[in-house]
């Protein structure tokens, strides 16, 4: 009688745990849209260079954008400061990159941060210290989160972590894997946590922010871990974006298989590589190896997405509609 009671109540702890341990969530943060219900925001990608390769170029004309399109917040796709991260919360670099570069009053706005490769060979840590956000309010970075401003969920993936090769072949780089711990259940629980968010989601517009590129004609290309890990979790839960960096250019390319739009935003500092693949790919909608950044308007109907270079040109446009959801 008593071993059956302790038996059914180890049960009863065990399943208690699990279920904990199956909804660890992601950390969600509201940004509301504004009362006309639309939202705007800019995103850049690969930029912190003390202004240099034209990153100021860059700033100038997201100010004017940014000014513009009266925008809600900016979104950076990682690889914040070169070429080694920051060296602590200290670092000047931090001021020297951000503060002091992205100056224009529309900009002073809230940036919400990814980490990318270079992020992680310096001290990752020191780019989610809440030392940063008191020294520059706009910075918020963190690993893998949600933004939820109701009409858009934009998930943050942490994409470092998925690349094999910063494992197994790091050359001389050496990367901050503290807080990860192993990498397969580090990626097996984000992806679980990931895939729970994005199936209960109910915004109009479901976004994934991302350092590295699931697919991609630039320097780096596709990245094969994401296509098989990260791809079909998005293909499977109606993801209507990709949102990327790493490839220092910018890029549209379409999903062959679902509506999924992948968007390269990697040019906010050095880029002419002039190294690029398989450009008459039938995906590929457009290209661009100079530096820009990339802005997104979204209505309950209707996605606008601009791709502008150091000038302010605007050198492609996407948009998308959906319908309204009819009562009738
Ligand atoms: C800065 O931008 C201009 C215009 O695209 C380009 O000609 C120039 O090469 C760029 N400079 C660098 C260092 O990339
Ligand atoms: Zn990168």
């Amino acid at each position: 009688m008593s071993m059956s009671f302790l038996f059914t109540f180890t049960i009863i702890i065990s399943f208690g745990l699990c279920i904990l341990y199956a909804s660890a969530e992601l950390q969600r943060l509201s940004h509301s849209s504004k009362h006309d219900g639309a939202l705007s925001f800019l995103v850049l990608g690969d930029w912190g260079r003390r202004g240099a390769y034209n990153q100021s170029q860059v700033s100038f004309q997201m100010g004017k954008v940014g000014e513009k399109l009266d925008i809600d917040f900016v979104v950076s796709t990682g690889d914040n400061f070169y070429d080694n991260g920051l060296t602590s919360d200290h670092d000047n670099a931090f001021q020297e990159s951000f503060t002091q570069i992205y100056t224009a009053k529309s900009l002073q706005k809230q940036w919400y941060s990814v980490l990318g490769n270079h992020d992680y060979r310096g001290d990752a840590e020191a780019q989610l210290s809440p030392v940063l956000r008191e020294i520059d309010s706009r910075w918020l970075c963190l690993r893998s989160f949600i933004v939820d401003s109701e009409l858009v969920e934009i998930f943050f993936v942490d994409t470092t972590p998925f690349v094999e090769e910063y494992f197994t072949e790091p050359q001389e780089h050496k990367y901050d894997w503290r807080g990860i711990g192993p990498q397969k259940p580090y990626i097996t629980n984000l992806l679980k946590d990931l895939e729970l968010a994005l199936r209960e989601s109910t915004a109009k517009w479901k976004i994934v922010v991302g350092h590295h590129a699931i697919r991609s004609v630039g320097h780096h290309g596709d990245t094969q871990e994401l296509i098989n890990q990260l791809l079909p979790i998005l293909q499977a839960n109606n993801i209507d974006f990709y949102m990327n960096g790493h490839d220092h250019c910018l890029e549209h390319i379409s999903d062959t298989e679902s509506p999924i739009q992948f968007l390269t935003s990697g040019a906010g500092s050095k880029a002419w590589r002039g190294d690029i693949k398989g450009m008459n790919r039938r995906d590929v909608n457009f290209f661009y190896d100079g530096q820009g950044f990339m802005s997104v308007k979204l209505t309950q109907t209707d996605a606008t997405i601009e791709f502008y270079d150091v000038f302010g040109n605007v050198l492609h446009r996407l948009t998308s509609s959906k319908q309204l959801h009819s009562s009738m």
